[in-house]
Order: structure tokens, then C-alpha cells, then sequence
């Protein structure tokens, strides 16, 4: 330590605010939202109802969801404006890269979503973000596709209109099959909160100089973009087709992950707070059978995935260091199953994490929390006098 200062490299052992939004507990392997379990919620609620509760407290009445999400609609359009920006990513931008863009972008079509300290203002800019945010997702994905841009459909609700959005052919109708609906809203409800991590800690900080909601999440964006967060889950499947490519040896990766020579780490595995099976890779990887199941869809990798699952939790170097499956590991190959390309798996995490994003950003607007801004311990020179040109 410095003096007062204590070191606490990736605040891993750091509690950096007081919430009652999340629960976890690693070592037994438990995550509740609002007090509710995670299976409970992923078995019987339906994602805005969890957005619902994640931001304010409670599970809405049957007459606030139909009110919230009235809200929602009323809200869903982008101004055309923003099209602009769109068109001046090229196809191949990765679609991270211009949904955070986008959504810093809404601030100047939504001036009012900046200066919010009334609960009223608070509300106001958070629906306006339930709803357009969507829509900028759907939109990433249609620019690489080339199809023209959709705004969805008020009469299906918030998780089939945004696979309508997604996928409506320019010249087809678009029926939302409710197989894959339904794996949509379970993978984004297991999304969408867990408490400090990496992203949720920089909505926090970066809210906590008032920079607006709008700002702050976009913010969060670009921290859940790295592929040792929110962007796990398409290196995972790039790992695993990999693996596949080179003949399915999962031996010989499992090998390369231990090597300290080696950077490759085994992608979808290991945690910082998980040091049990992460029970959302739980919910997730019964879910992947269920759905190719149901859909009929057989994907290899699924095989791949499960060998190296069952050798990493008999490897010493792997068990030794607590590293198990988690929430990245199989959510991939259900997006797959579901049409979405690799590229897009992280705006589906972001997607599903916005409640939890903009609860925690309310919570801490609300509780008044201090501007975050850590100390150092400093490493660097001592006192030195300026070096004329000619004696450097
Ligand atoms: C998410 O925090 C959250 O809650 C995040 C998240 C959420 O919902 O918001 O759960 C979502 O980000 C899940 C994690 C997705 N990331 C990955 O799957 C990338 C692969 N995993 C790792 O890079 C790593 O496990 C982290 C980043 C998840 C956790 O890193 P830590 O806690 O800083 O652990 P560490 O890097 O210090 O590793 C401890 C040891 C090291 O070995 P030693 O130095 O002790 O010998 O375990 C090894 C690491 O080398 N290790 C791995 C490994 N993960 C850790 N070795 C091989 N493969 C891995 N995946």
C-alpha cells in the first residue's frame, strides 16, 4: 500500500457501492434480481417485466406493464436523421462500434434525456432508451445485411418485435416463430443484470459525473464489447469453430489454455465472482438443447463445446483455479440456432443488460452517489528540473 491508498487491482476485492438490485453469491452459485431467482424469473416472466423490476423494485401490475410498455411504444421511433450517422459506417463496422456510436448519437435527437434529477425526467429518458435502443440494435444488423432499416410493430410485444425488426424481409411477412421468441426472452432476462461487473461498474462511474443516462450507456457498451467480458460469447464460437476447423482436438486446446507462453485462454470460461458453476450457463446450456431440439437445427459445436466442458471439469489446472463454464459458453450457440450472426452475440448481451444497466445508473442517481474517482499508488520519478534540447 501507499500510505492511506490500497491497491486493489480490478477492484477484486473492492465494493464500490451499496445495491439492492442484485444478488449474487459466488461460491454457491446463486444470482437473484430484486430477491427473485434467476430460474424462477426465466421460467415464468417475460423481459420487460424483469426490466420492469430490475428498475423499479417490484414486479408490475398487470396495469403498470400495460402502461410501461404503452410508454415504450409511444417512444419507439428514431428520428430519420440518425440515418446519417448509420450511413457513414461502412458494412464490415463491427456492430458494437456503431450501436454505441448510435446510442451517444440519441443524446442530440433527445436533449432532454441529459439534465434529469426529477424521478419524472429520470423516467422519461429511460423509456425513451427501452424503446429506441431496440430498434439501433436491429438496425446494426440490417446494415451488414443490407436489408432497409424496420421500426417493428406495435401490436407484438417488446422481444417479437425485436426479432421482427431483425428479420422481416423488405418483400415477406414476418410471423414470429414462438419457439424462438421464447428463447429470446429467456437468454435476455438471464442478461440482464450482475451487479458491479465490468460494464455496469462504467455506467456507474461514468453517470456518477451526470454525463446522462444516454451517455452512460453507451459508455457501458464499449466496456462490454472486450472479449473478456460481454464479447466472450462470439469469441467462444469463434473458438469453437476453430477447434472444429482444426479437427475437433479439444485436447490439444485445452493443452494451449494452460500454457503461460500461450495468450489463448479457453473463451467462456472462468469468473471473477463465479467460482461455482455459473447458473446461468446452467439455464443456458439446458435451453440449447431444448431449442435445436425444437427447431431441428443439429450444430456441431454443440458437441465441441460439450467435450470441452466435460474436460475442463475434469482437469486439475481448471478445477484448481475454479474455472467453470459461464454465461458466454452456450449462449452463442443458441443465438446461432436463432439466425443471428456471430457478430451481432454481444448487442444481444447488451440488449438483454440494458434494464439492469439503467437500474443501477437510477439507483445511483438517486442515492446521490459522489463522482467515482479512485486514488493510485504512484510508481513513477521523483522530482526532476527541465532538460534544455541540447542535453537530453
Ligand atoms: C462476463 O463480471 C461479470 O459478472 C461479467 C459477466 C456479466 O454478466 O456481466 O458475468 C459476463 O464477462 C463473463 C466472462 C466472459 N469472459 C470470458 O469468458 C473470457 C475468458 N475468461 C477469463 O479471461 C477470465 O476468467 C475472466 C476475465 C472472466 C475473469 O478474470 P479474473 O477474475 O481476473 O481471473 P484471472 O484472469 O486472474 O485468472 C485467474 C487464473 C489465472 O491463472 P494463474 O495466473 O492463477 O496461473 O485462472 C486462469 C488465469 O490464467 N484463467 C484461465 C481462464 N480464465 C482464468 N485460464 C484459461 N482459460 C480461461 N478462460
Amino acid at each position: 500500500t501507499g500510505g492511506l491508498i490500497t491497491l486493489d487491482r480490478g477492484f477484486k476485492n473492492t465494493g464500490s457501492c451499496e445495491s439492492a438490485i442484485t444478488f449474487l453469491n459466488g461460491e454457491e452459485g446463486i444470482l437473484r434480481y430484486r430477491g427473485y431467482s434467476i430460474e424462477d424469473l426465466a421460467e415464468n416472466a417475460s423481459f420487460l417485466e424483469v426490466a420492469y423490476l430490475l428498475i423499479f423494485g417490484e414486479l408490475p401490475s398487470e396495469s403498470e406493464l400495460n402502461k410501461f410498455y404503452d410508454d415504450i411504444k409511444a417512444e419507439s421511433n428514431v428520428d430519420e436523421e440518425m440515418h446519417k450517422i448509420l450511413d457513414g459506417f461502412p458494412k464490415s463496422a463491427h456492430p458494437m462500434g456503431v450501436v454505441s456510436s448510435l446510442t451517444n448519437a440519441l443524446i442530440a435527437f433527445n436533449p432532454s434525456s441529459v439534465n434529469v434529477e426529477s424521478k419524472e425526467d429520470m423516467y422519461n429518458a429511460i423509456i425513451k432508451l427501452l424503446a429506441k435502443f431496440p430498434v439501433l440494435c436491429a438496425w446494426a444488423l440490417r446494415k451488414r445485411t443490407g436489408q432497409p432499416l424496420d421500426y417493428g410493430d406495435d401490436s407484438l410485444g417488446y422481444v417479437e418485435n425485436v426479432l421482427k425488426m431483425m428479420f422481416k424481409k423488405a418483400n415477406q411477412n414476418y410471423e414470429v416463430d414462438p419457439v424462438i421468441a421464447s428463447a429470446l426472452n429467456k437468454l435476455l432476462i438471464l442478461h440482464a443484470d450482475h451487479e458491479q461487473n465490468c460494464s455496469t461498474s462504467t455506467v456507474r462511474v461514468v453517470g456518477s459525473s451526470h454525463a446522462g443516462l444516454f451517455a452512460s450507456i453507451s459508455a457501458g457498451i464499449s466496456a462490454l464489447w472486450g472479449p473478456l467480458h460481454g464479447g466472450a460469447n462470439q469469441a467462444v464460437i469463434e473458438m469453437l469453430e476453430g477447434i472444429k476447423e482444426d479437427g475437433g482436438d479439444t485436447k490439444k486446446y485445452m493443452q494451449k489454455a494452460k500454457d503461460k507462453e500461450d495468450p489463448f485462454r479457453l473463451m467462456g470460461f472462468g469468473h471473477r465472482v463465479y467460482k461455482n458453476f455459473d447458473p446461468r450457463a446452467r439455464i443456458i446450456k439446458k435451453s440449447a438443447d431444448d431449442v435445436l431440439g425444437n427447431l431441428g437445427v443439429e450444430d456441431p459445436i454443440l458437441d465441441i463445446a460439450k467435450g470441452l466442458e466435460k474436460e475442463a471439469l475434469e482437469d486439475d489446472y481448471f478445477v484448481k483455479r475454479k474455472l467453470y463454464p459461464n454465461v458466454d459458453f452456450y449462449s452463442g450457440i443458441i443465438y446461432r440456432a436463432l439466425g443471428i450472426p456471430t457478430e451481432m452475440f454481444t448487442v444481444m448481451f447488451a440488449l438483454g443488460r440494458l434494464p439492469g444497466w439503467i437500474a443501477q445508473w437510477r439507483e445511483m442517481r438517486l442515492g446521490k452517489e459522489p463522482i467515482g474517482r479512485p486514488r493510485q499508488v504512484y510508481t513513477g520519478e521523483k522530482l526532476r528540473s527541465y532538460k534544455p534540447m541540447d542535453q537530453r
